[in-house]
């Protein structure tokens, strides 16, 4: 075991040191990377410890039965070890960190929360009191203003705990059993992947805590969500695959059919009108009306090109160079991934023409 045999041992450090780091940057499930240090052990092991049943033990994961030939030196141990540990240490920053990323995009991108929860200053949002407080909703059903949603304990979320604020954005149920106005849209987001919601606690919790007091909410009737088309539980990975299902999914967490689509006598007719537009928004803009978005030749985008649909959403400009109006939140768009809103766009041209 000496000569060749100990070089061989230094190229297994060598492989694991820089092998190991490296696949932990690029895997992202915990039992992909358990399996890729079950392989290098058992290249290790091929190296220079017995290597009979190791591998299959190894495979078993009970490192601790592994069994070593009497003349291995803690030289040959130490990549053992290292193989078997640093998935460990590798998981859990990398993985957090692409958590807090993705839940950063969907909030500050996708979601759009800034569009209420953020308050408007004279040049639009407020960025240095990002998630303390926003818009009021003043309706004959109840009079809400957007909370502070900041991890401030006192006057924003910073009490909940994880599980709260998932259950809370899939079912409108606060952690003290108060339903929320349905004008947050948290009928729309039933189709959220547990990864998602992960991530959108994960970077709540990250953000700046502010402390600002929202005044308390009036209701005049019992609350309950507003579903929406296009329910259901969870859209599964598999699905997302297909750019018309990711497309879905996207416009369901913008919620952009609950501002296009019109009241009927009970609510928004999801039914008869799903996408044809025509609410009508005021605010110091003045006044503007949602548009047709379905697929109709003419009342819709029908006739409208891939980039003149993804220039309105993310830019805000219509067909014929117009600037849009708010409430639409361009700006957020914007942030958007060119194939994200390719799928957006996608989804678009399924909804049923409406005129
Ligand atoms: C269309 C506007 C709008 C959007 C978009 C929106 N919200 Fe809300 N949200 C509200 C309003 C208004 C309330 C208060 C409702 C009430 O009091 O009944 C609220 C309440 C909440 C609450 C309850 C807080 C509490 O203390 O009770 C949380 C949490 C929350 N929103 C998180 C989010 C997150 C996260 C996003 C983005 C993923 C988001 N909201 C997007 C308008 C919005
Ligand atoms: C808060 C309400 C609201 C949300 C959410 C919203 N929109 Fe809009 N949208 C509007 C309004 C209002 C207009 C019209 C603006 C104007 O005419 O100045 C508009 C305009 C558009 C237009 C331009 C159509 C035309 O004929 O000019 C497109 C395309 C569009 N929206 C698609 C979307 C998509 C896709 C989403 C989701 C990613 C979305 N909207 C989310 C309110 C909204």
């Amino acid at each position: 075991m000496r000569g060749f045999g100990m070089e061989i041992r230094d190229f297994c450090l060598i492989l694991c040191t820089v092998l190991l780091p490296l696949a932990g940057r690029f895997l992202v499930s915990f039992f992909k990377l358990l399996r890729v240090s079950v392989d290098l052990v058992s290249v290790i092991f091929r190296c220079g410890v017995s290597a009979g049943d190791a591998v299959a033990r190894a495979a078993s994961l009970r490192p601790a039965t592994l069994s070593l030939r009497g003349a291995m030196t803690i030289h040959a141990l130490l990549p053992v070890a290292l193989a078997l540990v640093s998935p460990f240490f590798l998981v859990a920053p990398a993985d957090a960190q692409s958590l807090v990323e993705r839940g950063r995009y969907l909030v500050d991108a996708v979601m759009s929360c800034h569009n209420c929860h953020t308050p408007m200053g004279p040049n639009g949002p407020d960025f240095s009191k990002a998630l303390s407080g926003g818009l009021t909703f003043d309706t004959p059903a109840f009079k809400v203003t957007a909370s502070n949603i900041t991890p401030d304990k006192d006057t924003g979320i910073g009490t909940w705990s994880d599980d709260d604020l998932k259950d809370f954005l899939v079912t409108g149920m606060r952690p003290n059993g108060i339903p929320t106005a349905p004008i947050m849209p948290t009928g729309f987001y039933t189709r959220i992947t547990p990864r998602d919601l992960d991530a959108l606690a994960a970077y709540l919790r990250s953000v700046k805590q502010i402390s600002n007091v929202t005044p308390t909410p009036d209701y005049k009737t019992a609350m309950k969500p507003e579903i929406g088309p296009y329910a259901g539980g969870p859209v599964s990975n598999d699905d997302m695959k297909d750019p018309v299902t990711r497309g879905m999914y996207l416009v369901r967490l913008a919620h952009c059919l609950e501002c296009h689509t019109p009241l009927g006598p009970a609510g928004k007719d999801y039914e008869n009108a799903t996408g044809k537009g025509g609410m009508t928004f005021k605010g110091p803009f003045g006044e503007s009306v949602s548009a047709n978005i379905t697929s109709h030749q003419k009342a819709g985008l029908g006739e409208w090109s891939d980039a003149e649909i993804g220039r309105a959403i993310t830019q805000g400009i219509g067909r014929d160079g117009r600037k849009l109006k708010p409430p639409m939140g361009y700006a957020f768009y914007a942030r958007m991934t060119p194939s994200d809103v390719e799928a957006i766009v996608k989804f678009l041209r399924t909804l049923p023409p409406r005129e």
